[in-house]
């Protein structure tokens, strides 16, 4: 999938059908697998791109998935730790749709509470529910005991 060029970019060829995350944090990429719960032995092609020069942000990931194509849940969660992310669904070599995500108001599932007497941590019914506070820096509330999580605290658990 990768070929090398005469100058110093990194070739990787177009796919046929599935998801190209474009636009994210340089050395995120393996993070976005995470969160969409992509192992690596699933069987469809991925292709992951890093630390790649790009024109908007500097360097960036690329994460191709072939064959799949990833919906708005996922699509939003992976703005919890690629808010510039966009998000390509490719049919037939065309782009058919380029989702620019916003984080939801109501993050469910995914993040933990840090906090141990959280509820959330004790009944195994009790589903994590954080209310976004702030995308830039991110931070979110536990709606049930309020506590506040971070960035940082997200890519450590996702990590
Ligand atoms: N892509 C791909 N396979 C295809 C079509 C597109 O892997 N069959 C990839 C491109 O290499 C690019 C991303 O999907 O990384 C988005 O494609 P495109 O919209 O054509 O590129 P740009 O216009 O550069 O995207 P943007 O404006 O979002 O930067
Ligand atoms: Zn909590």
């Amino acid at each position: 999938m990768i070929s090398p060029t005469k100058g110093n970019e990194l070739i990787v060829s177009k796919i046929k059908n599935g998801t190209v995350i474009d636009h994210i944090p340089a050395g995120r990429a393996l993070s976005v697998l995470r969160i969409l719960g992509i192992k690596g032995n699933e069987g469809f092609r991925i292709a992951l791109v890093m630390n790649v020069e790009s024109k908007k942000i500097g360097r960036k990931d690329i994460v191709k998935i072939e064959d799949r194509e990833i919906d708005k849940k996922e699509a939003s969660l992976i703005t919890l730790i690629a808010p510039f992310a966009t998000i390509n669904i490719i049919r037939n070599y065309n782009v058919v749709e380029k989702r620019k995500m916003q984080l939801p108001k109501i993050v469910k599932g995914i993040v933990k509470c840090p906090n141990p007497q959280c509820i959330t941590n004790n009944d195994v019914e009790a589903e994590s529910k954080f209310l976004t506070i702030s995308v830039k820096p991110l931070k979110l509330k536990c709606q049930y005991c309020e506590t506040y999580i971070t960035e940082e605290d997200v890519l450590r658990q996702i990590l």
